[in-house]
């Protein structure tokens, strides 16, 4: 009989470690122009925090070490954020301001930043190679910058996926989550084969298919854990129409190669903001402004009020 694809018992997820974290957000984020003309989108703040910075916070939480962030120009910005500003730091401490410096806190975070550019935005794939020598001969995460897991960013995804890749000996874990079906064309959409729980074994990878076309509801979800495998694979990929080097081509190949890629969904309580669009990066802003611990409260009956005010002046709505 065949192995199971996962498991379902404890040591499933053995829990191993994968220390180095890739996250591409050399991007030109032309959907959500103007705002992105000068700033990168992964800066944009959700709620009190830039998104970038939940992406880090995850990963650090989920035992990465080292993050390369493969970066563009105008992109500057994310490198300051995560340095330490001595001169902010002696203005709020002269002011004794202890809980504007506790906001500084994430500066500390245990984790080593890399940076390298990327000299043209040749798409993901091409992002993700940038990377080859950072993760030398380890296994290493992908995280999409423009990307948060979960409500706040506080998802354990990213340390299930390396516990399963270690476990099954996988080349490849992606995190997918089930979307509408009219929305899979916004999407890579993996074509699974015997699901198994949480798990499955992935066959192909569809980018962007239309509804009819898709063969299933998955859709990834913004974090790989690869081999180091791919990069060869993303070499050998022809760019798409738009001149991009397609991360799901090259996840393809390895498909085709008959490795081991595996689907882990997220946790039913996990939810992935992609803040790629306006609409999304609205509707993200508003749910973590309501989450907000200190002024969440106040934004909701602030909103409430809006909304009132609202209907009052357009009933038909
Ligand atoms: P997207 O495809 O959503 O980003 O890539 P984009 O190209 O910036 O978006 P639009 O279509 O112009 O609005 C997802 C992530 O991959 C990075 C992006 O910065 C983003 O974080 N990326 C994308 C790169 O690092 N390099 C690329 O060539 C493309």
């Amino acid at each position: 009989m065949a192995p199971p694809i996962c498991p379902q018992q404890p040591p499933c997820y053995v829990r191993k470690v994968i220390k180095s974290a890739i996250v591409p957000v050399a991007g030109y984020g032309t959907r959500l122009l103007p705002a992105t003309k000068s700033q990168p989108k992964e800066m944009l703040p959700v709620a009190r925090k830039p998104i970038v910075q939940y992406v880090v916070e995850e990963l650090v939480a989920n035992h990465v070490e080292q993050i390369l962030f493969i970066t563009g120009r105008s992109k500057g910005s994310i490198e300051n954020h995560f340095d330490h500003d001595p001169e902010l730091m002696r203005l709020l401490n002269a002011g004794n301001k202890q809980d504007l410096l506790d906001e500084l806190k994430f500066e500390e975070l245990q984790a080593h930043f890399f940076y390298t550019r990327q000299r043209f935005q040749k798409g993901l794939g091409d992002a993700v190679l940038c990377g080859e020598n950072f993760a030398g001969e380890e296994p290493f995460v992908v995280a999409l910058g423009d990307s948060i897991l979960g409500l706040h960013g506080d998802s354990g995804t990213v340390a299930r996926m390396a516990g399963l890749f270690e476990s099954r000996h996988a080349s490849c874990v992606i995190a997918v989550e089930e979307v509408p079906r009219e929305e899979t064309v916004h999407y890579g959409i993996v074509q699974v084969a015997g699901a198994e729980g949480d798990c499955a074994r992935v066959v192909n990878v569809i980018e962007k298919p239309r509804p009819e076309q898709a063969p299933s509801n998955l859709a990834i979800a913004g974090r790989y854990v690869f081999s180091p495998l791919i990069f060869d694979m993303i070499r050998r990929v022809e760019p798409d129409p738009r001149g991009e080097i397609q991360l799901t081509d090259a996840i393809r190949l390895l498909c085709e190669e008959g490795r081991r890629v595996l689907a882990l969904k997220l946790a039913p309580a996990e939810k992935r903001y992609d803040i790629g669009n306006f609409p999304s990066y609205f509707e993200t802003f508003v749910e973590f402004a309501l989450a907000d611990p200190l002024y969440g409260e106040r934004f909701r009956e602030a909103l409430e009020r809006l909304l009132a005010k609202e209907s009052a002046a357009h009933p038909a709505r």
